[in-house]
């Protein structure tokens, strides 16, 4: 086997160890942990209807904290500390933690006043989970294409979106970078539109020096696994509007146990509550996760950097465009493909760094809107809820090609590389460069193989299995 002849056609791959990412851990995480089981911490939530309910729905998280007096309804001990570090980390009043990102989305949209039948202006690329939490409450997602350099929602394409009927924006500050909040609080203003931002992605992003997630009405972020810290499952909300905060509290907590029936207050008592909360375990997690954000954010960017200098001094590749006022944390190291200047279809490229033992992805399967679901608007039932339900049913339709940019990105020019998380390192970046390089160099031979496979007639099983699949 020759080193230089690309592994796909026969030779050694370039590398065979396989690639690890996971979270920073340390005996901290292992002290909260079984400091909560052993003081029998596991949720510690109660909800009963209190006289004071209202005080303590809005009570800031650190207030929450130290406060004994029912404490129940907020969370055990690790929850609200955990609320109350967020806060302080991120400079906001409310830091609400929450089950996922998912249920974040859908209880800060509704918390924000965003109900049946409404318009939510969404980009479409991103995680399914952003277009679905707007389903929830029935709400319809609207889908807008994204900005072909930054890949986060396009402004002026959300501009042109707005109907009478658009009640709020949902950007998503995909990979770590960060949308332009600027161009969005306009609109907002000028339309009288919340702005929840998706943040799942992104902790520790700044724009103009303020992190995302507290830019907007409200803000979600997620501690699933793979995000860059984790509590397993988990998530949270934040803003400084003790309505909205009261609103969130209630939903995410079966409201109406605490509401009694002759309450005055329409906006607290017309909410269907649901158990979305964090457990005590994930909570002593996130106190100890948190305390290592910078650490794990410093992390990807270090990977994140090499990739981008050197990957991108090779043509055809070209790294994310972050704008001025972003600090940008890499979430998963995107490039943007240029087969032209490489002389290999992506597919092919894509197949043949498999081969060599680097994981490289093409982004999502698919823009949100090309679901099924969407499609075909039956998100309830068969009868196509929550499209068609009311008097006014909603116009919205989906269609394939409706994105264009979005499309071109996750079609023809994504490349996406996740492990540039905990415990990689520099030299494994230097495996994928060198997987890089050694690729290019043999696309002569790989364009001629797959050339080769074309006209001998085996079809397209055979072609598929030299171009393999990338998506
Ligand atoms: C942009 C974005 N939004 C929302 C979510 C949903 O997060 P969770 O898994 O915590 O519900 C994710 C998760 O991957 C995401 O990447």
């Amino acid at each position: 086997m020759t080193k230089s002849l690309p592994a796909i056609l026969g030779g050694a791959p370039a590398r065979t160890t396989p690639f690890v990412v996971g979270p920073i851990v340390d005996e901290t995480e292992e002290r909260l942990v079984l400091d909560a089981i052993r003081n029998h911490d596991f949720s510690r939530y109660i909800g009963a209807s209190s006289p004071d309910i209202n005080t303590i729905l809005r009570l800031s998280s650190r207030d929450a904290a130290v406060i004994q007096a029912n404490w129940h309804f907020l969370g055990g001990p690790n929850i609200r500390l955990f609320a109350a570090e967020f806060a302080e980390k991120f400079g906001c009043r409310y830091a609400i933690p929450i089950n996922s990102a998912t249920s974040g989305l859908s209880v800060a949209l509704a918390a924000a006043g965003v109900g049946p039948g409404d318009e939510v202006l969404v980009p479409a690329l991103s995680f399914s989970a952003t277009a679905s939490a707007i389903l929830l409450f029935n709400s319809i997602p609207v889908f807008v294409d994204v900005d072909p350099k930054t890949f986060c929602i396009d402004p002026e394409a959300a501009g042109r979106a707005i109907t009478p009927r658009t009640r709020a924006i949902l950007p998503v500050h995909l990979l770590g970078n960060a949308c332009d909040m600027e161009a969005l609080q306009v609109l907002a203003k000028r339309h009288h539109l919340k702005i929840i931002e998706d943040c799942a992605q992104a902790p520790g992003t700044h724009w103009r020096g303020r992190p995302v997630g507290t830019i907007g009405d409200a803000g979600v972020f997620s501690f699933q696994q793979s995000k860059n810290i984790t509590t397993g499952e988990g998530g949270m909300i934040t803003t400084n509007d003790p309505d909205l905060a009261a609103r969130a509290r209630l939903i995410m907590n079966h409201g109406e146990t605490v509401m009694d029936e002759h309450h005055s207050d329409i906006d607290l008592a017309n909410i269907v509550g649901f158990n979305f909360r964090m457990i005590e375990l994930a909570a002593a997690l996130g106190r100890a996760q948190l305390g290592k954000l910078d650490a794990a954010n410093a992390w990807r960017n270090r990977n994140y950097m090499f990739l981008a200098e050197h990957l991108g001094r090779l043509p055809g590749f070209t790294p994310p465009y972050v704008p001025q006022d972003v600090d940008f944390i890499c979430h998963v190291a995107a490039f943007l493909y240029d087969e032209r200047a490489t002389g290999l279809p992506r597919d092919l490229f894509i197949a043949a760094i498999r081969a060599e033992g680097i994981p490289m992805g093409t982004g999502y399967t698919r823009l949100m809107y090309e679901n099924p679901m969407f499609l075909r608007r039956i998100a309830y039932g068969t009868k196509g809820s929550p499209w068609t339900d009311g008097a006014d049913p909603s116009e919205v339709r989906y269609v394939k090609g409706q994105c264009p940019v979005g499309e071109s990105l996750i079609y023809q020019k994504f490349l996406w590389m996740y492990h540039i998380a905990h415990p990689s390192t520099l030299d494994d970046m230097s495996d994928i460069v060198r997987a890089v390089e050694k690729v290019l160099a043999g696309a002569s031979a790989l364009n001629a193989a797959a050339e080769k496979i074309r006209n001998s007639g085996l079809g397209k099983r055979a072609q598929g299995r030299i171009e393999g699949r990338s998506r």
